[in-house]
């Protein structure tokens, strides 16, 4: 098995290397450490040279975190967030219109904004051998696109603008992705409300969310903080084709990416068209991959050549067919092919079990007893988002309150030794 997954890696590194970050940009620390440079992480003591690493090369995959839950509150990894402003409320929508006071609603979730993380989490983020964040946001961070029926949080923008510029100051690449479109494009609280029947599926708010794809496009040439967002993601998990909950998931996918996706394409190309940017400063443009289950995302891109285009590929192994054991996981995870569209970020992914056991006490991960099955499966699976057309990952999610599940929490996730500090060491510990 280990040998597999090292000449797997090897016959395919011109393909990484060709769309890797610090191809197009240059990301670089405020102290001179590219994260994205092996090298360069040994040499400042940010990851530690493992006895036994296979030849993986000097360039590092994408490895990060998701901020879950910063931008987008959602309540069953955040409670403490909306109880501490007072709402009941699975989704921001519904816990700012309880409210019924903007102007509380507001202040509230600007103390979020100014607490959930700080300075100080992007740099634990490079300490910890991670190069990339990925940043989930709503479309009401452009308030101009918002109706007046609808009820989010005002004043998000310059806290976002602040986010990102201490990720820049940690040598971090940054995605931004539209995890929360107009009209909602699942049913799930995620996407900041809890609408029954996803409504994003129109030409009125394919119109607003390309108001906002523009106004992002705009921001990442224009404003120095956004210069290492490198990836725009058009929109985070739309319904999805054969799911029960999405009677009409055809047509709905149809049209996006019929009509959806090119438009955003051109938004995207015009505005920096109108910018005079060069083409290989261009954004990644990042669709949700084909095994997603929304269709094949290329099928109707105006640019048959796919320039800069990227895929994102969710895999929460607790939700697959995998059996449930500590081996099936592991042997799940080292045969996993993330293969489908290139190149495929798995952007969302974690240690979270299946819900039938995960509170047993042998699977609880708490439990010396069980560390050594997690941190294998950890190690397993970033092999896997490591490999083929799968050119690294971000952990869902960075942080948590109220949840006190370290399966959901990279930090305390590395606090209770399930997560590897030295992240190398996957290849090393003998998971596969
Ligand atoms: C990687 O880092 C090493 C050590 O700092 C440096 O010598 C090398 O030139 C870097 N490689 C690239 C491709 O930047």
């Amino acid at each position: 098995m280990r040998s597999a997954t090292v000449s797997s890696l090897l016959s395919l590194p011109f393909l990484a290397s060709a769309w890797l970050p610090g191809e197009h940009k240059q990301i670089v620390s405020r102290d001179g450490i590219d994260l994205f440079n092996r090298s360069s992480l040994y040499e400042h003591g940010l990851t530690k040279r493992s006895p036994g690493l296979p030849e993986i090369g000097d360039q590092v995959k994408v490895r990060g975190v998701n901020l879950g839950s910063h931008f987008i509150v959602e309540n069953w990894m955040a409670s403490t967030v909306f109880s501490g402003f007072g709402c009941k409320s699975d989704s921001e929508f519904d816990c700012v219109s309880s409210l019924n006071d903007q102007g509380k609603a507001d202040s509230d979730f600007q103390g979020h904004w100014q607490s959930w993380v700080g300075a100080d989490d992007f740099k634990k983020m490079s300490s910890l051998g991670l190069n990339t964040v990925r940043i989930p946001v709503g479309y009401w961070f452009l308030e101009s696109i918002v109706d007046s029926s609808e009820h989010f949080p005002r004043g998000g923008e310059k806290y976002l603008d602040q986010a990102v510029q201490w990720a820049k100051d940690a040598g971090l690449y940054v995605i931004i992705e539209l995890h929360g479109a107009p009209g909602a494009q699942a049913t799930d609280a995620f996407t900041g409300q809890v609408n029954p029947s996803p409504g994003f599926f129109d030409n009125y708010n394919y119109d607003r969310a390309c108001k906002w794809l523009e106004w992002m496009t705009d921001k990442i040439h224009s404003n120095p903080s956004y210069s290492t967002t490198g990836m725009i993601g058009l929109v985070n998990e739309p319904v999805r084709i054969g799911d029960s909950k999405y009677p009409n998931a055809q047509s709905q996918t149809d049209s996006m990416r019929r009509d959806y996706y090119p438009k955003a394409w051109t938004t995207i190309r015009n505005k920096e068209d109108s910018l005079n940017v060069a083409k290989d400063q261009q954004v990644h443009i990042q669709m949700m991959d084909k095994k997603w289950g929304s269709g094949d995302p290329n099928e109707f891109l105006p640019d048959q050549s796919f320039w800069h285009a990227a895929y994102d590929d969710h895999q929460y192994v607790k939700y697959t067919d995998a059996e449930v054991s500590h081996q099936g996981y592991i042997d799940f995870s080292c045969a996993d092919d993330r293969s489908g569209n290139w190149p495929t970020i798995v952007g969302e992914w974690s240690l979270s079990v299946n819900s039938d056991v995960e509170h047993n006490s042998d699977w609880d991960p708490n439990n010396e007893a069980n560390k050594d099955f997690y941190r294998k499966w950890f190690a397993a699976q970033i092999m896997a988002y490591e490999r083929g057309q799968a050119i690294g990952w971000t952990f869902w999610s960075w942080s948590t309150s109220g949840l006190n599940d370290p399966r959901w929490d990279y930090q305390m996730g590395v606090d209770a030794g399930i997560i590897l500090s030295n992240l190398d060491e996957a290849y090393t510990i003998g998971a596969c």
